[in-house]
């Protein structure tokens, strides 16, 4: 298991470098960021969230309903926004605590083109679930979480009660 960064930290909000190359650490990393994401449990994570701050994401858009898996690890997404704007659901986040959940808007498709872990190029469009995951995932890349998309009433709500927590947390530690 890794260890996920959680809001408030300000290394969330880095903008990640591309990878250049796959190497056996990063075949690693994947595998671990899978383990990690699996177990949260979640179905999506981005190399920041554990300290690594490049491009790349794994998901799985499979786990939600107990389907079959649907692994894919991505470097360097790109994504084109296409389709119309849906509201995506009680998205939540698993660096983002106090289990907070929100309904962002988000679009309904899109065109997505990265590199697979055999450096292979993706060129696909994704619907559904699956564009959901990738929008949130690929924004952890440019350092932005979920709770940047929120209205400022709900995110002042939200920041309030996480310095709540986080002086509680201080004086009981
Ligand atoms: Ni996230």
């Amino acid at each position: 298991m890794l260890d996920i960064l959680t809001y408030p930290d300000p290394r969330l909000s880095q903008v990640c470098a591309p990878v250049e190359e796959v190497t056996p650490e990063l075949r690693a990393l994947a595998d671990a960021m899978f383990e990690t994401m699996y177990k949260a449990p979640g179905v999506g994570l981005a190399a920041p969230q554990v300290g690594h701050f490049i491009r790349m994401l794994v998901m799985d858009d499979g786990v939600q309903h107990g389907e079959s898996r649907n692994p894919r690890v991505l470097l360097n997404p790109v994504l084109e926004l296409e389709g119309d704007d849906v509201r995506s659901e009680k998205e939540g986040c698993l660096s983002v605590p106090l289990d907070f959940r929100a309904d962002v808007i988000r679009k309904s498709r899109v065109h997505l083109t990265a590199r697979d872990l055999d450096w292979k190029p993706v060129d696909e469009y994704l619907d559904g679930f699956a564009a959901i995951i990738v929008q949130h995932e690929a924004d952890h890349l440019d350092g932005v979480l979920f709770i940047d998309r929120i209205s400022r009433l709900r995110r002042s709500l939200y920041d309030s009660k996480v310095k709540k927590w986080l002086r509680r947390k201080k004086h009981s530690a």
